[in-house]
């Protein structure tokens, strides 16, 4: 029986798809390619150039793939986006998940683990967030994020589906083997866009905002490396399969970061000064996104293995002094 990795090659699914096999499963991955790269999937997962809206090739998958369960990454990410075209994340996220849904329930396939965000908590109403906190996201990519676990709920009341939902914070870093990484166009993420200075592709960073109520002014939040994300999803396929029940976790490192903070520890790491230059906010961003993940750590195990941050910023460093153009070379 295999393991279905939807999105397997984007950034945090191609982690995943690493981890799967490091730990002998047999995997099957299926990605769009939109945002995805052919080249971040290795050679022993067997691969399908599939779109999760596309009924016919999601049952052509079933049909010809004997699935245990499915961990579910494909859906579009950025936040900006979403409210400049939120219908875009509505037809891929919400959709797109509809269709896999009715497909697995024709397939009597069961087992979903699937990515959801801490943007399903909008601005929190505490620090350290817990699963039961309020979900009032503030914009369309949590919205439809939460409408996915919604689904989810629903059609397990229905048809008998289990899930777990993994609200992940900032996810970040590389794989250890420098093999795979981040690699998003645009880039709207701190982190490299930080490694862009140090890799000479711009001059200087821009700190959105540094008149928050924060120790520093700048905006915390909870920086938590890929590998451990893609364990976490592992843990939780096998929490399914071995009868638990649906469930919700968030996935971080409990720790805060100040974009100031994060911008001097690469500095550290690469030795360059990475010049930054305090600019207007950019809507939308709380002010402090920490997670609690006691949850995760209890019922599932969890024990994320890169909790120091110039350890994360390092291996991001790693793959993108290596690879400047992503998977372009
Ligand atoms: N930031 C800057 N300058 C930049 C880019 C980011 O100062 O050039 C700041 C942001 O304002 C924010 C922090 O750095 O305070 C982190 O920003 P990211 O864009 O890297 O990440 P976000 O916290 O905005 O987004 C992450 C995930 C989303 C998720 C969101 C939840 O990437 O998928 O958390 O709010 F929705």
């Amino acid at each position: 029986m295999a393991i279905l990795v939807l999105g397997g090659a984007g950034y945090i699914g191609s982690h995943t798809v690493y981890e799967l096999l490091d730990a002998g499963r047999d995997v099957v991955v299926a990605d769009n390619l939109v945002t995805g790269f052919r080249a971040a999937v290795p050679s022993q997962a067997r691969f399908y150039q599939a779109d999760i809206r596309d009924r016919a090739a999601m049952d052509r998958l079933f049909e010809t793939e004997q699935i245990d369960g499915v961990i579910h990454f494909a859906a579009f990410s950025q936040v900006g986006e979403s409210m400049t075209d939120p219908l875009k994340y509505y037809d891929n996220n919400l959709h797109g998940t509809m269709v896999l849904l009715q497909s697995m329930t024709d397939h009597g396939v069961d087992k979903i683990v699937f990515s959801s965000t801490a943007a399903t908590y909008g601005e929190p109403e505490q620090i350290p967030i817990l699963e039961t906190d309020a979900a009032t996201p503030t914009n369309c990519y949590g919205e439809t994020k939460l409408a996915m676990e919604h689904m989810m709920s629903w059609t397990s009341r229905a048809h008998g589906l289990r899930y777990v939902a993994l609200r992940y914070f900032n996810a970040c870093g590389a794989h250890p083997g420098g093999a795979i990484g981040e690699a998003h166009d645009p880039e709207t993420h701190l982190i490299p866009l930080i490694l862009q200075v140090p890799g000479g592709k711009r001059e200087k960073v821009f700190i959105f905002g540094d008149d928050y109520p924060t120790r520093d002014g700048t905006c915390v939040r909870d920086y938590i490396h890929v590998t451990d994300l893609a364990q976490a999803h592992i843990l939780a396929l096998d929490y399914l399969l071995r009868g638990g029940e649906n469930n919700v976790f968030n996935l971080g490192n409990g720790v805060g970061f100040t974009v100031k903070e994060v911008i001097d520890t690469a500095r550290r790491v690469t030795g360059h000064p990475i010049p930054a230059e305090v600019c207007e906010r950019r809507a939308g961003d709380p002010a402090q996104l920490v997670a609690s993940s006691e949850k995760a750590k209890s019922v599932l195990g969890w024990k994320p293995r890169y909790d120091d941050l110039s350890t994360i910023i390092s291996s991001a460093w790693q793959w993108h002094s290596t690879h400047p153009n992503g998977y372009g070379g």
